[in-house]
């Protein structure tokens, strides 16, 4: 546990002392979200007031690992220049002495009101806290403490509220294990944010169809669409099928309705949000616009980790770009933000067989790729797109192993469109039916994207900087 000055003073060191190195790294990102030195991972209290986005993010701002979590905090009026804020939320007391993990934030009487799990960790065990906070519109918080303890029948394994308003009341969701292992989604309701009603399990392993799903759901969401309600939540523990569940660890949703008056929800099958090698954890938010913006982290808690290159420079992880949700035919879509476009510059189109497409710098960058099937894009040394008539393969090399290893898409391109930003790689497939996002680290001195192939496509490009 720290004390505020104390803890404020070591993050002020450890950024002076990181400075040179993370300015004068490659694989830093241009326009994405990342932390300003240290350890980032999920995205927390999305919300959007009095104009201003909140992003406020987990945070370990002393090392490259996991660690005792704090919420970093960052503003922006347009989801692209982001200002960086002292830390929010800090491990100070008893109930968080091991970490301010994940959480979201709500307006209430124009005040944004923050819900985060109190991580505390025993010799043997653990338990966790659901606390509340409320913050000041100088970015300094209140902390109201703890307002949910451990229920009964779960582990110590229950965290990352997120909280909406219905009606007169509020709900809360929770990622949870029962003392069986099974992952599940608990919910509650209040009047007053203070005092909840456990309301039971709104969905998990075993229940309303699922089999056997994970033995832990962390980082539910849960929100209204186009007539539905929609849970996005992360299962860990799930055997890869195939294409499907390829990383360690899923985030997806279902799509459902919820009963406000029998708490009950009924819902579709599980669905993966992201095909790529790097998703988890997204959040979203409703803005001033209406719009339901996801944005998630471009990381996972996996055997990579350890090995990134950018650990050398002192920081690790960075989020995706903002995306609007969109539902069609029973799938989320998702599409970055319109805002992305300001930063486009430098058009070029071209239309021609892909082999004789020029070579363009991948450094920060946009292409829609529309045409014919069987043509490959290889984006530096690292990153191999293939598209033949099954569908997509991303392919990469990895950074551990070395080896080539990729992820699959199935189905007809329509159009391919494709964020490039340093080190990262985000694919829209069909105007954000599917989403592939993954981060590489090519050699610097093969920063070119080229194309290859008989098939003909039509290509448009923009560089992209701020
Ligand atoms: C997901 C997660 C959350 C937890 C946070 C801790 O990545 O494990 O469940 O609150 O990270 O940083």
């Amino acid at each position: 546990m720290y004390k505020k000055e104390q803890y404020y003073q070591k993050v002020i060191t450890s950024l002076l002392n990181g400075m040179h190195f993370l300015e004068a790294d490659y694989y830093r990102p241009q326009w994405h979200v990342s932390a300003p030195i240290g350890l980032l991972n999920d995205p927390n209290g999305l919300v959007h007031h009095k104009g201003n986005y909140h992003l406020f993010y987990q945070w370990n701002p002393f090392s490259c690992e996991h660690g005792i979590k704090a919420w970093g905090h960052m503003i922006s009026k347009d989801l692209v220049s982001w200002k960086h804020l002292f830390p929010a939320l800090i491990p100070e007391e008893e109930y968080e002495s091991h970490g301010c993990y994940s959480g979201s934030a709500i307006v209430v009487n124009d005040q944004i009101k923050l819900f985060y799990t109190g991580n505390v960790k025993f010799k043997k065990g653990r338990t966790a806290y659901q606390c509340l906070a409320l913050l000041n519109s100088d970015g300094s918080v209140q902390k109201l403490g703890p307002v949910i303890s451990l229920p009964k029948g779960y582990t110590g394994h229950v965290r990352d509220p997120k909280v909406w308003r219905y009606g007169e009341n509020y709900y809360v969701v929770l990622g949870a294990q029962d003392i069986h292992k099974q992952g599940k989604v608990i919910w509650y309701r209040s009047s007053d944010l203070e005092n909840w009603i456990f309301l039971g399990e709104l969905a998990g392993s075993r229940l309303n169809g699922f089999g056997d799903f994970g033995y832990m759901w962390e980082c539910p969401d849960l929100f209204h669409l186009k007539g539905k309600d929609v849970l996005l939540f992360c299962p860990q523990g799930l055997t890869k099928q195939y294409e499907c569940f390829a990383n360690l660890f899923q985030a997806g949703y279902v799509i459902g309705k919820l009963n406000y008056q029998t708490n009950s929800y009924q819902h579709g099958a599980f669905q993966e949000l992201d095909l790529g090698f790097d998703f988890y954890a997204p959040q979203t938010m409703e803005d001033e616009q209406g719009r339901r913006i996801l944005i998630g982290w471009m990381g996972l808690p996996d055997e990579n980790e350890a090995y990134h290159p950018t650990i050398k420079s002192g920081w690790i992880h960075q989020m995706t770009c903002p995306r609007v949700l969109t539902l069609n035919n029973g799938k989320l879509c998702q599409q970055p933000v319109d805002e992305l476009k300001n930063l486009r510059s430098d058009k070029i189109e071209s239309s021609s067989i892909a082999n004789d497409i020029p070579s363009f710098p991948m450094i920060s960058s946009e292409m829609i790729v529309k045409g014919e099937a069987n043509y490959q894009i290889k984006l530096s040394d690292v990153i191999l797109i293939e598209v033949n008539n099954i569908g997509l393969i991303l392919k990469r090399k990895n950074w551990r192993t070395h080896s080539w290893e990729s992820r699959t898409w199935q189905g007809t391109l329509d159009e391919l469109h494709v964020l490039i930003d340093r080190s990262s790689i985000e694919l829209f497939i069909n105007n954000g039916d599917a989403v592939l996002s993954s981060r590489f680290f090519s050699n610097k001195e093969s920063t070119n994207i080229s194309f290859n192939g008989e098939a003909m496509i039509h290509l448009i490009y923009w560089k992209l900087s701020k």
